[in-house]
């Protein structure tokens, strides 16, 4: 049986898709793609594209498995890096194992948060609420701010928003005054950071497609 490739896309502009990854999908029988992603490889694609939607996740995969048992070679595509926040937890979490898949990285929204604000992020926090907003993954983030941290993050887009992060921490008694900056749409035409505080992040709202940095803050009190 072949692997499943799962290949990172990337942010978003083909200027940030890796030639190992427009190898792979010209290699593929099936490319499996959100319809963001699998405008990326237009000129690529040989074999059949195949939308993933928020729905049909778990029949794509069976018949990329089955598919892979006829021999053919399967590419899932997953937007940034596969293995953050990605699709490469959902596929091992369903029906592959470790052994079972290929990654190819890509460069994730994280990595070019950072570039933009020419931060080191060797030290930062990495935290993800966009598989789940749980009050365990709030209170983590709530401690390593208060450590003083630097924080990136991606945000549950509904649930969970910059401006509502923002307003837990407040709620935490985190300083109001306390550094973020919040990247939007990064690599893409309408691409904005904006600087701001808590406080000024807790009364905005930002597209949906956002990194949030915090520049944590050790509270008076410890
Ligand atoms: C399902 S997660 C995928 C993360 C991806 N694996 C990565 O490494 O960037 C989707 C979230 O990533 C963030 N994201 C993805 N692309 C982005 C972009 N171009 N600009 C800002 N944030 C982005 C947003 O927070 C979005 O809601």
């Amino acid at each position: 049986m072949t692997k499943l490739t799962i290949v990172g896309v990337g942010p978003g502009s083909p200027d940030y898709v890796i030639p190992a990854a427009r190898k792979a999908v010209q290699d593929a029988q099936i490319v499996i793609g959100s319809e963001r992603s699998l405008l990326l490889f237009q000129e690529e694609i040989q074999g059949e594209a195949v939308e993933l939607t928020s729905k049909n996740l778990e029949d794509v995969l069976k018949y990329a498995q089955a598919a892979e048992k006829k021999g053919k070679k399967v590419v899932l595509l997953s937007t940034g890096d596969p293995g953050f926040s990605g699709l490469l937890g959902s596929v091992l979490s369903r029906i592959y194992g470790k052994n079972e898949v290929t990654v190819i990285p890509g460069v994730s929204s994280i990595q070019v948060c950072a570039a933009r604000l020419g931060m080191c992020w060797e030290d930062a926090v990495l935290f993800t609420f966009h598989n789940g907003v749980e009050e365990k993954k709030k209170e983590a983030l709530f401690e390593a701010v208060k450590a003083a941290k630097a924080v990136f993050l991606l945000p549950e887009p509904k649930m969970f928003k910059p401006a509502d992060i923002a307003a837990f921490l407040i709620k935490k008694g985190v300083d109001q005054m306390v550094k973020v900056v919040v990247c939007e749409n990064l690599t893409l035409t309408n691409e904005r950071v904006v600087e701001s505080t808590l406080a000024e992040a807790a009364q905005q709202s930002f597209s949906p497609l956002c990194v949030m940095v915090i520049q944590g803050k050790n509270l008076p009190n410890g």
